[in-house]
């Protein structure tokens, strides 16, 4: 049986889910495993990559749109049609290489705000593909930062809470209307 998901990738003028925003609780909560990658699963993601492609994005993870499991859509190759996205189920992260880089982020959950995050280089993963198989995968540059990125959705982090210049942070989201009482610092030693 297949089951590869196929999702033109197209933006829409009525995308199937609403995104939140910083500030909206749900995504602070910490996500739920999902137990059986069933037909309502994988309606889900469509809708996911529907919603992520229609906002210009290149990853979404569920509890931005208001679902609280443990889910997450990527795609870093936008504007190749043939490149299938990846998708996530129950993802862990296995290994951290020792490398750290630094590079900007933005989140859809956050529109408008762009700032450097520190992350290690290279990652590996396992989790389970849309047909509920367990793979593994190892991956640097973009697709690592944006994995890892895509986790921490996952238990509630977001990419604002990672960033360490804090002048520049608050200066980016009042620019954007955000408020700084909204990032929950993470900075190494944090309290
Ligand atoms: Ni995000």
């Amino acid at each position: 049986m297949t089951t590869s998901i196929l999702v033109e990738k197209k933006k829409l003028a009525k995308p199937p889910l609403d995104i939140h925003y910083l500030g909206d609780r749900v995504l602070r909560q910490a996500a739920k495993r999902i137990a059986s990658v069933d037909e309502d699963i994988r309606r889900t993601i469509v809708a996911m990559l529907q919603t992520m492609y229609s906002a210009d994005g290149i990853g979404l993870a569920a509890p931005q749109v208001g679902i609280n499991k443990q889910l997450i859509v990527i795609d870093t190759e936008l504007e190749k049609p043939e490149i299938p996205p990846l998708i996530l189920i129950n993802p862990t992260i296995k290994k951290y290489g020792k490398t750290l880089c630094k590079d900007q982020e933005g989140c859809l959950s956050i529109p408008g705000v762009y700032l450097d995050v520190e992350r290690p280089e290279t990652i590996e993963l396992a989790y389970r593909d849309e047909s509920g198989r367990p793979r593994s995968l190892k991956a640097d540059g973009l697709l690592a930062r944006a994995i890892q990125h895509e986790l921490d959705h996952l238990t509630g982090v977001l990419f604002v809470d990672r960033v360490e210049n804090e002048l520049a942070l608050t200066e980016e989201l009042k620019k954007k209307g955000f408020s700084l009482q909204h990032v929950q610092h993470l900075t190494s030693g944090a309290k």
